[in-house]
């Protein structure tokens, strides 16, 4: 038996029995906010207005027990157990500037190492598809022998030449990770869909802060280098979170937009050992709170581990910050990887 599922009084679509919520609404074309599918980002974060709901699994991160107790859901959990379901999201639904999902074969134009763990991976589509999407949004790709596909966030805005590029870092037992790494050549064609997710820079004038955590680079590099290409002259300060030097990549580019955008700096954080780059060993929660007594009118873009996000995001909240000034992507657990 379908159930009905209505967004913000906006949008009505049917979700077959036993399905998710946000996976039936993707099936169908309808964009709601999310960007993990994962329970750790917290965007498809929606309060139950009318009917119930089956939450399914919580990791805990990215909604509560006591938000829970309060009637909220993730979509990307939860199933309806009502013939009917209203909600209310947390974050705007994206609207009719979202890019359309496309499915699309592409060739592999670089598959080179930045980092001992992360490759550089770009794609061309191939013609005649042409692909466009949103600084933020990911893509899945279908590796052979692999399902499902494989969730990877863009790390830069594709340009209307079709290319893609991703940061591909390797999972220990990963398949997809290490397909990527250990099998892709140079002219492999792979199937991409997208794209998906709703990660971007939260509205406002406040200054931004990127967070980033790894490959969580990738979401919040795209978003900064999107904005300050189209003249945003809000302040921002991208913060990049390393185990330790090895792990630094795309150093030039951070350089080059510095050096371009004055309203634009960027700090390395080294976590785990000794750096050339810094003196001291430090965590993100521990670099916000030594560098901003308040974060209240700021924004901020996170991209990482879903405990990157979740005590980043927990830090800035508690610098005052509002959740709906927060925007992330979180990587998809490891073990599916
Ligand atoms: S928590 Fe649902 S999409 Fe991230």
């Amino acid at each position: 038996m379908s159930r009905t599922i209505v967004v913000n009084e906006a949008l009505r679509f049917g979700v077959p029995e036993g399905e998710i919520i946000l996976d039936a609404a993707l099936s169908q074309g309808v964009i709601l906010p999310h960007q993990c599918r994962g329970a750790s980002c917290g965007m498809c974060k929606a309060r139950v207005t009318q009917g119930t709901v089956d939450n399914g699994w919580s990791l805990g991160l990215a909604i509560s027990d006591q938000e829970i107790a309060d009637g909220f859901c993730l979509m990307c959990q939860a199933r309806p157990s009502s013939a009917e379901v209203h909600l209310s999201t947390v974050q705007p639904i994206p609207g009719g500037e979202g890019s359309a999902v496309q499915s699309f074969e592409a060739r592999v134009l670089c598959n080179t190492p930045l980092t001992p763990r992360v490759r550089r991976l770009v794609l061309q589509a191939c013609e005649p598809a042409r692909f466009e999407a949103q600084a933020g949004t990911y893509v899945e790709l279908a590796l052979p022998g692999l399902s499902p596909h494989r969730r990877y966030s863009l790390a830069t805005v594709p340009s209307s030449d079709g290319l893609i590029e991703l940061l591909v870092a390797r999972h220990p037992g990963g398949a997809a990770s290490g397909h990527v790494h250990d099998l892709l050549q140079l002219g492999d064609i792979i199937g991409v869909t997208g794209p998906y997710g709703t990660c971007r820079l939260p509205e406002g004038e406040g200054p931004v802060l990127g967070l980033a955590g790894g490959t969580g680079l990738a979401p919040v590099l795209s978003i900064m280098e999107d904005a300050l290409g189209q003249g945003d002259t809000s302040p921002m300060t991208l913060l990049f979170s390393v185990r330790d030097d090895t792990e630094l990549m795309l150093l030039d580019r951070l350089a080059g937009l510095a050096h371009a955008h004055p309203n634009f700096r960027y700090a390395l954080l080294v976590t785990e050992a000794r750096s050339r780059f810094s003196t001291k060993q430090q965590y993100a929660p521990s670099w916000l709170r030594e560098n901003h007594e308040s974060l209240a009118g700021a924004r901020a873009v996170i991209g990482g581990s879903p405990g990157f996000v979740a005590a980043c995001s927990d830090t800035c909240i508690a610098l005052g910050m509002g959740s709906e000034a927060i925007s992330a992507d979180s990587f998809t657990p490891v073990a599916q990887t």
